[in-house]
């Protein structure tokens, strides 16, 4: 964020997905509501409770080296949530947390229904209480759906003025068209001296470095190693039952002593000798 270069994030929803982005050499883990919630075959849709994400955020954080951010939804209710919220989080060692405009009880952004937003003065008010609580160097982003409720790029540049006015670090504006025209026009018209934060889930066909170009500072891949995960064991659990043997599978899937080097096992076994 320090002018560094684009900072680029991995969606993740456990400490073993997120050790693996780090290792790839992503910047950053996002503790994805969709992941964390999908992990436990639930909709993303404000089931589960604080305690719950937190709890998958910091198993993440205490695994890793690079930042988590974490995905705290609407700050989980109204602003006393929220308050609560950036309480926990900053005593479980999270760095940043992102909040989004969206009504408590959320639904996923690419569900389809309706999405009510609360108003601009309200959610500003949220980003405030949230920055008047945190006691540390907190990094606060604030999230508009102003695009997902079917809004327009202004409506969306209005409440992003209005969140970096009440004190947010940065500012995510999120899209559902499949193309990028919506996020690129928001970029162009950015006059505020905050970073843009972008989640290209389905505009995916746009190069990093040109959306870094046109003003975007992160970058997150909020969903893809959940996408792998499905798709992985999918294929592998019916090719087991299909050649009935493993053989033919081995030399594609990690090994156990992978397993044992991401458990770190080495460092543990030397504490009892
Ligand atoms: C998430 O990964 O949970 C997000 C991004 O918030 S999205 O699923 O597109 O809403
Ligand atoms: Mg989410």
């Amino acid at each position: 964020m320090s002018g560094e270069g684009l900072v680029r994030v991995a969606g993740a929803n456990s400490a073993l997905a997120g050790v693996l982005a780090e290792q790839a050499g992503f910047n950053a883990v996002w503790a994805s509501s969709l992941e964390i919630s999908a992990m436990r075959c639930l909709p993303d849709a404000s089931i589960l409770g604080m305690s719950e994400y937190l709890r998958a955020a910091a198993d993440m954080q205490k695994a890793l080296r690079v930042p988590v951010v974490a995905d705290c939804d609407t700050g989980f209710g109204n602003n006393l949530n929220v308050a609560h919220m950036i309480m926990e989080y900053e005593d479980a060692g999270i760095t940043a947390v992102c909040v989004e405009d969206k009504t408590y009880p959320k639904m996923n952004s690419f569900a389809g229904t309706d999405h009510s937003l609360l108003s601009t003065r309200e959610f500003a008010g949220k980003i405030a209480v949230a920055k008047s609580q945190q006691r540390s160097d907190m990094f606060l982003i604030a999230r508009t759906e102003a695009l997902i409720a079917g809004g327009t790029v202004d409506e969306a540049l209005r409440r992003c003025r209005a969140y970096a006015d009440a004190g947010a670090d940065a500012v995510l504006v999120h899209s559902k068209k499949p193309t990028n025209d919506q996020i690129v026009e928001f970029l162009g018209r950015w006059d505020v001296d905050l970073p843009v934060v972008i989640v290209p889930t389905t505009y995916h066909a746009w190069d990093a470095e040109d959306a870094y170009k046109l003003g975007a500072s992160v970058i997150i891949y909020a969903n893809h190693g959940l996408r792998t995960m499905i798709s992985s064991l999918r294929a592998t659990y019916a090719e087991i039952l299909a050649a009935g043997q493993t053989t033919g599978l081995e030399d594609r899937i990690a090994s156990v002593s992978e397993i044992f080097a991401l458990q770190r096992l080495d460092e543990w076994q030397r504490l009892q000798p």
